[in-house]
């Protein structure tokens, strides 16, 4: 029996060819896993009325970790009736099958280094080393949502939020309400994540994110706690930026910044920045991190226009799988995987088409694995 199982959840589009490219280095590296394919994406939405079916959601139960592509999801706006006719007539909504993951398994920390791997023609300026920590289960993605707003929600509004509530005056239909949800414990989990992980790797400041100035009930309760967690760690640095001001700071000296942490939508917001500079989709890795389930994946999409083209950078999701490597304890074989990457990349001999040359999916993965 090998060592240990891994559900393979490559999705749809670009999803399933980058996973066939972790494939051969995860096998070349000589990873002990047995490896169970997983259902989810778009064709299950289509057929089924569910892109994250439950047999998939089984099979999550029983793994030591998942690697999962991409998925495509339906269009944002777009009348699910124009899709999937019958299902709109089963009165099916349809959410985000990653979203739901990450909640149905407290997939609470998710965790996205942003490294600019020497020579790297997309850099955006050679050695920038950012780790991103990301809440993974609530603020705004806690998928509390109305549209159309319920008639007893609204009243309740407007009776609280007196005497400023512009939406008391419009109809039930023309507002929606997107709940900003961030608990305590929530808070606390994904700081004292990025302090543990601070302290571990030796890292120098901890910058925690927000906009706690007007956003004073969420973002301010996650500063606070923030600030608590951070005595605890008297040994790292801890400082606080607005979410508007980072991004600016992060572009103007990202030698200013080591560790980062953030509730939901700025995370999201900030580690796209931080993976731009570091050689954009093709480079950003991510991990969905529990305590007993991780869900390794590039932070791209399926890529719709590129499917099936063997022509997209399998290095984020190569990456991934890294970082899969390091969670299991395989940190070994975690670290050669990263060293055969970057020097690839610093050869500069295989690139896709991202890195301005013409090789494919495979030929990355092959050169990678060759260096192993
Ligand atoms: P996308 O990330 O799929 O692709 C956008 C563009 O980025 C591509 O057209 C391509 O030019 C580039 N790109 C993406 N991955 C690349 C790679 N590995 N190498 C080189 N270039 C790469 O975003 P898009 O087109 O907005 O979304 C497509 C679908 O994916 C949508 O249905 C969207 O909702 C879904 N999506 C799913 C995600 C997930 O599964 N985690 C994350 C983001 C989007
Ligand atoms: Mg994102």
């Amino acid at each position: 029996m090998a060592k240990y199982r891994i559900a393979w959840l490559p999705g749809d589009g670009i999803g399933i060819e980058v996973l066939n490219a972790a494939k051969i280095v995860l096998d070349k590296v000589g990873l002990d896993a047995e490896y169970a394919p997983g259902e989810i994406g778009w064709d299950y939405w289509c057929k089924e009325g569910d892109a994250f079916p439950q047999r998939t959601v089984d099979l999550l139960k029983k793994v030591d970790a998942a690697l999962f592509g991409a998925i495509t999801s339906k269009p944002a706006g777009a009348a699910e009736k124009e899709l999937a006719p019958t299902l709109q007539a089963k009165g099916l909504t349809y959410r985000s099958p990653i979203v739901r993951m990450r909640q149905m398994f407290d997939l609470c920390i998710c965790l996205r280094p942003c490294k600019a791997y020497p020579a790297n023609p997309l850099n955006y300026k050679e050695d920038i080393d950012l780790v991103v920590f990301r809440e993974n289960t609530e603020d705004l993605y806690a998928g509390v949502e109305f549209t159309p707003v319920p008639q007893e929600l609204s009243e309740i509004l407007t009776r609280l939020a007196k005497p400023f509530a512009p939406f008391s005056k419009v109809a039930l239909d023309q507002y929606a309400i997107s709940c900003k949800i961030n608990t305590r414990l929530g808070s606390e989990r994904i700081v004292r994540a990025a302090f543990d992980f601070a302290r571990k790797f030796n890292r120098k400041k901890v910058t925690v994110i927000h906009k706690a100035n007007v956003v004073r009930a969420t973002d301010g309760l996650f500063l606070e706690v923030a600030r608590e967690v951070a005595k605890q760690y008297p040994d790292i640095q801890m400082d606080d930026a607005n979410i508007d001001a980072m991004t600016m700071w992060l572009l103007k000296n990202p030698f200013n910044y080591d560790v980062l942490v953030a509730p939901n939508l700025y995370g999201d917001i900030v580690s796209d920045l931080c993976a731009q500079m570091v050689g954009g989709l093709g480079f950003g890795c991510s991990g969905n991190i529990g305590q007993k389930l991780a869900v390794f994946e590039p932070t791209h999409g399926s890529a719709p226009k590129y499917a099936g083209m063997n022509k997209v950078n399998p290095i984020a999701t190569i990456l991934a799988a890294k970082m899969m490597l390091d969670w299991l304890g395989e940190t070994q074989k975690g670290q050669s995987l990263e060293q055969a990457v970057a020097l690839v990349i610093k050869e500069g001999k295989v690139r896709t088409y991202d890195m301005g040359g013409s090789s494919t999916t495979t030929d990355m993965a092959q050169a990678i694995a060759a260096k192993l």
